[in-house]
């Protein structure tokens, strides 16, 4: 059944059910901070956001690939050159990795620029006996555990617009000034690629897609264009409300309004219910929209999502991230295709291995198994396959850096491995030789 009310403006949601919301103490500093948001520049602009629908389009026809990947949770400390390029590097890899295994083009949209803000199972965290607000991510307030930390800070909004204003200006700088290029992809070494186990396959790819573009370049009988370019798109969970519906925009010359803050708003699993103001929100905009789902959507759910966010059954316009466990997809993947197919819906189909397999270990430490997460995706492939369906992307969160935080892997991290280094504010994430080790194990699967 479908509940939602058909009139929309970009404040309807108030009208719905708000969850996993920070509660501010000072009202006018938060109509304040929201004011002054509405007034800011956009981050993205409608036609970005359009040419990654189309992509999108082409994702859902099987013609295209999607990679989607960044941290859990972004910060604001980490809003520098070094962990910016490093995420850059590993996402350009990986999808050289793909181009090549899958022999098909790639999209790549990065949890980043805008990942700032967190749902959480609880309001409070208690330690010791004492109990605080929640971290709700950097957009909401600071993870340290005092007291003046955990107050929700609006101002904070204002930092997350500069600070994702700042990433994407650095990342098209990049990619404008030839960092993607094909022919030199020298240039995404990280500095710790030659201690890699996947290392030599990695280089011997390497060296074939080169002698590949010089063997057409020279048929073509001049340099091949747009190779030194691509296009990487941003994407967040559309989770703080303010902050959202101060970038939900009409823009000149274009039909109703955008999510100016990001290409592709995602709605986590948390907020997805039918009667959601965050599905309110999402519903009155022109991007392309993710939903998480998992064993828990049932068909009147995943029917009314779709036809809230999408009655036209535009193409490209809904991405259903499914997030079950490597130990519950078979129980539940097949399921979801047949509601869609049997009711004629089109939707690209983008698999989480993350959010299904976390654990803790006796350390203590919230972890990932590297081969729960590579057996979800070969699973998610089979699966699709069967159901003649087509997986046309993964979702993972992964970082350029050296961290430990998922078990596993060609270097066999263990429990006492991340006791290392465990940096993430969140959830564990692939560092750059997982991240990579998934990519070929992707194309593995994909040729067998
Ligand atoms: C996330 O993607 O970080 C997340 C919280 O996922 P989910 O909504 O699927 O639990
Ligand atoms: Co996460």
């Amino acid at each position: 059944m479908n509940t939602i009310n058909k009139q929309w403006s970009p404040e309807s949601w108030k009208l719905k059910t708000v969850r996993q919301q920070a509660t501010y103490p000072n009202k006018v500093a938060l109509d304040k901070a929201i004011n002054k948001l509405s007034n800011m520049p956009p981050l993205v602009t409608s036609w970005e956001i359009f040419k990654l629908k189309e992509k999108l389009a082409e994702v859902q026809n099987g013609k295209r690939f999607l990679i989607q990947g960044g941290d859990c949770a972004e910060s604001f400390d980490d809003c520098n050159s070094p962990i910016i390029s490093n995420r850059i590097k590993v996402l350009l890899q990986m999808s050289l990795v793909l181009i090549h295994g899958l022999k098909l083009p790639i999209v790549r949209i990065g949890r980043f620029a805008g990942q700032y803000a967190k749902p959480r199972s609880a309001d409070l965290e208690t330690k010791d006996g004492v109990s605080l607000p929640s971290y709700r991510g950097d957009l909401v307030n600071k993870i340290a555990f005092d007291e003046k930390s955990r107050v929700p800070d609006p101002s904070r909004m204002l930092v997350g617009h500069a600070s994702s204003a700042m990433t994407l200006n650095f990342v098209r700088a990049l990619i404008d000034g030839g960092f993607a290029d094909i022919r030199h992809p020298e240039y995404w070494n990280l500095a710790w690629l030659e201690h890699s186990g996947d290392s030599t396959e990695y280089q011997d790819m390497m060296k074939k897609i080169s002698e590949s573009i010089g063997f057409a370049e020279i048929l073509a009988g001049r340099r091949l264009g747009n190779l030194s370019r691509v296009d990487f798109y941003s994407s967040h969970e559309a989770l703080h409300l303010h902050y959202e519906q101060a970038l939900t925009r009409e823009v000149p010359r274009q039909d109703g309004f955008f999510n100016l803050g990001t290409h592709f708003p995602w709605i986590g699993l948390r907020t997805n219910q039918l009667d959601s103001a965050h599905v309110e929100l999402l519903r009155g905009v022109n991007n392309p929209i993710g939903i998480k789902v998992g064993k828990e959507t049932t068909k009147d759910h995943l029917l009314g999502l779709i036809e809230a966010l999408n009655p036209s059954n535009e193409e490209g316009k809904i991405t259903l991230i499914h997030r079950f466990g490597a130990d519950n997809i078979e129980a539940n993947l097949p399921r979801l295709i047949k509601i869609l197919q049997e009711e004629g819906y089109g939707a690209v189909w983008c698999c989480d291995p993350m959010h299904g397999n976390t654990e803790s270990t006796s350390n203590g430490y919230k972890t990932r198994k590297f081969n729960n997460i590579k057996r979800e995706v070969e699973l998610a492939m089979e699966i699709h396959k069967s159901e003649n369906s087509y997986l046309g992307g993964v979702h993972l969160e992964l970082t350029g850096e050296n961290v430990t935080e998922c078990l596993g892997g060609a270097r066999e991290l263990n429990e006492k491995d991340l006791e290392r280094a465990y940096k993430t504010q969140v959830d564990p994430r692939l560092n750059y030789e997982q991240s990579l080790e998934m990519a070929m194990a992707i194309v593995s699967k994909y040729n067998q």
